[in-house]
């Protein structure tokens, strides 16, 4: 195999809105984005330039660029690429000439056969963070990683790769911060140094382009909301799938499923949603019922309805071969499968035996999909769980010459979960009637937050297996995901009750608080741990429901910045060494105001690192000093949780479903401070698209440390909210406060009376 260089260029011209560059082996071209993002991409043949699946904006038409004698350099407000022409470089410098980011000057891009490599200049002080779901620590330094989306059953806390791909990077060096987005779905490889002697770093993949988009705007946070720009953010999802979640491998009847839904509310344990494991279906064939254990799938959901729950059903994409089932049938006369080059189907074995693979990368097929789930949409299901969708087949390897559409399965792997979950999600809020459909799915490309949830898949319930699910949620969410779960008491295996329960104290502060367990494992509800226990964990539910007004803001947040709602706290405390210690590596922020150090269940006290400024124990409002490590005592019933000074969480008193009114009464506590800050409350029906159209209620609620004051700010949408009544909770303050309201402007001064929201 030879290797070829990008050698020198000697065309430089602009062309529709590009800047062209031609070598004698190879084009580049360069777009700008925006003032902060350029992209690069370099290739041996443009004629079949792909359409991106993970970004959805135009590059601008116009950019400023001046050709000097070997260079050209290329300027927007925010920065300055200036291009190497002998030989072909591509290097990034901040607006005042600070490098952000640059080629190795040696090798830069080449080619090994389709292979194609960027070597990247390492800075002795760089670190990385990103790629989302991937082991290993938040600063992925001296570690390399491969994107190739795999059924990762029973995958231990090093297995790389695991189920997803979001090739994108964060460069943190000298104070500064660059983020690097490779839209490539080829099979590809990320090197932070790690088998470089630490002198460079390196990405590539098997086939494809060297296409990148480079992200130079200071500030972690706003190289988020730049990414997310690019490739697109979530909707608000449905407020139900904020409330607890209860799977199993499976309930095996709708009488399992009711029983357990029934004793949720006999116990008084807030619960919103259930769920269908694959068991529900006939012989595991999608969009059918099991006509023996769910005969009357309507009048089960009916019944869950009535109490309050919504179901939540799975479905995989191998359509069972079978002659007297209408998906295989019309998969197979409508050439919708995935085939071998000779048109044969392309066969392969998954839980109903022998089965063919939807081409979800073909738009005839997502639709064909989308509106099979009539199925299931027309008895009341509101939740698509999207499985083994790598895909998944026994064995694993799909034969590379397995054709979708046009292109072969390296090409696609990466992206076939991602379009599934689209397709489901098209064809499901098609379907719903203005009502958001709940999509979770397992495999992921970059941009898939537009159209699901994600999970972590099939872990296991230990201790280690914890703590790497939050860091994987911690890291997921510098992806644009942002509503992620892990199986809580872990999928393999049998939590002891301790750390059911310990894990169940991470729930609340999980984007997506989900239970769920293998085929054959112990029984996981609530109450099957004892009743002591059981309190406990019932408290960790409540407190799930108290915050839901905190976090429903939260995901608001996310839908408009692309910030997620479990951040590390690399996002916030970018240049302070203590967040990427592996001891303290971690803790994350959950929204603005909340951070939480997650913990094993076997200790009592442990050290947490508190960042700069003033931080109280949301439990016993105990302040501390930050910027030190604390040693915290951590019983099964108290999981360090912290808010920061000036904090403002509104909350919500108990309700045992999201579909419950309440009390009307939101709870506004705020936690004293010495610098200004400010919440913004968001809320609307909690389910339907009518916040798309101004149905919303919105109002900034500040605090006034000088004047002690909150303020609530006028509000904003057509929405009226479910609060009539608003109780502001001071905590860590001496003496009166005053609460102001923009909507009347006046001031009151209160302590613990109400006001109307
Ligand atoms: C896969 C999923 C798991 C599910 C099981 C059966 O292992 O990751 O969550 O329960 O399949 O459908």
């Amino acid at each position: 195999m030879q290797l070829e260089i990008l050698g020198n260029a000697d065309i430089v011209t602009e062309q529709n809105g590009a800047l062209v560059i031609k070598t004698r082996q190879a084009e580049a071209r360069v777009w700008v984005y925006s003032p902060t993002i350029i992209r690069v991409c370099i290739s041996k043949d443009f004629s079949g330039l792909d359409e991106s699946l993970a970004v959805i904006e135009k590059p601008l038409d116009d950019f400023t660029w001046q050709h000097l004698t070997d260079i050209v350099e290329l300027t927007t407000s925010a920065l300055k690429l200036i291009i190497n022409l002998k030989p072909l470089r591509f290097n990034f410098y901040a607006a005042n000439g600070q490098p952000l980011s640059e080629d190795d000057q040696r090798f830069g891009t080449n080619w090994q056969g389709d292979r194609v490599i960027n070597y990247r200049k390492l800075y002795a002080d760089e670190k990385f963070i990103g790629l989302g779901e991937k082991a290993g620590d938040l600063n992925r330094r001296g570690c390399n990683y491969v994107n190739w989306n795999t059924d990762a059953a029973m995958h231990t806390i090093t297995t790389d790769p695991l189920y997803k791909t979001f090739p994108f990077f964060i460069g943190l060096h000298n104070g500064l911060t660059y983020g690097l987005f490779f839209d490539n779905t080829h099979k590809s490889y990320f090197d932070f140094g790690a088998t470089t002697a630490e002198q460079m770093s390196w990405f590539g993949a098997d086939g494809g382009d060297m296409n990148y988009y480079f992200f130079g705007a200071q500030g972690v946070r706003n190289i988020l909301e730049d990414y997310t720009w690019l490739t697109g953010r979530m909707e608000m999802p449905p407020l139900w799938s904020l409330g607890y979640q209860q799977c199993r491998w499976s309930y095996m009847s709708a009488d399992e499923v009711l029983d357990v839904a029934r004793k949720f509310r006999e116990k008084n344990i807030p619960a919103d949603v259930m769920y269908c494991d694959i068991d529900y279906m006939d012989g595991y064939k999608i969009f059918t019922w099991n006509k023996e254990t769910f005969p009357d799938p309507k009048g089960m959901i009916d019944e869950l309805k009535a109490m309050n729950f919504r179901l939540v059903t799975i479905v995989d994409p191998g359509i069972k071969i079978d002659e007297n089932y209408n998906e295989y049938k019309e998969g197979v006369d409508k050439h919708y499968f995935a085939t071998y080059p000779n048109g044969e189907l392309y066969t392969a074995s998954v839980w109903p035996g022998r089965c063919h693979f939807p081409d979800f990368l073909n738009e005839d097929v997502r639709d064909w999909w989308g509106a099979s789930f009539k199925a299931l949409t027309d008895p009341g299901v509101e939740g698509f769980w999207n499985d083994m969708n790598e895909p998944a087949a026994w064995g694993q390897n799909i034969p590379w010459l397995v054709k979708f559409g046009d292109k072969f399965m390296p090409e696609i792997r990466n992206v076939y979960g991602m379009q599934m979950a689209r397709a489901t999600y098209n064809g499901t809020k098609g379907l719903l009637n203005n009502k958001r459909p709940f999509i979770l799915t397992r495999a992921a490309y970059a941009g898939t937050q537009r159209y699901s949830a994600v999970w972590t898949g099939d872990n296991a319930a230990t201790d280690e297996h914890m703590l790497f699910g939050q860091r994987l949620v911690n890291s997921l969410g510098l992806t644009g995901m942002s509503l992620i779960g892990v199986d809580i008491g872990g999928f393999m295996g049998n939590p002891t009750p301790e750390l059911m329960v310990r894990w169940n104290s991470l729930g609340p502060y999980t984007p997506m608080y989900r239970n769920h367990a293998a085929l054959g494992m112990s029984m996981r509800e609530p109450w099957q741990w004892g009743k002591a226990y059981e309190q406990v964990i019932k408290k960790d539910i409540e407190q799930r429901y108290k915050l839901l007004p905190y976090i429903y803001s939260g995901f608001y947040q996310s839908t408009q910045t692309g910030l997620p709602l479990s951040r590390t706290l690399a996002i916030d405390y970018t240049t302070d060494e203590n967040v990427f210690d592996t001891k303290y590596q971690n803790q994350f922020l959950f929204g603005d105001s909340i951070l939480v150090a997650p913990i094993i269940s076997t200790v009592e006290s442990v050290d947490v690192y508190l960042p700069v400024g003033d931080w109280y124990r949301l439990s016993t409002d105990e302040k501390f000093a930050g910027g030190q490590v604390v040693n915290i005592s951590c019983p099964l019933t108290d999981l360090p949780v912290f808010v920061k000074a000036g904090g403002i969480i509104p909350m919500q008193n108990v309700i045992q479903s999201t579909n419950e009114a309440g009390d009307g009464v939101l709870l506004i506590h705020v936690w004293n401070g010495d610098e200004a800050s400010e919440f913004v409350f968001y809320e609307d029906d909690g389910t339907s698209y009518d916040y798309q159209s101004g149905v919303y209620y919105k109002r900034v609620i500040s605090f006034d440390p000088q004047k002690r004051e909150v303020v609530f700010g006028l509000v904003e949408g057509s929405f009226v909210s479910k609060h009539s009544k608003v109780q502001v909770v001071w905590h860590g303050f001496e003496g009166d406060s005053k609460v102001g309201m923009e909507n009347n402007n006046q001031s009151f001064t209160i302590s613990y009376s109400y006001l109307s929201f």
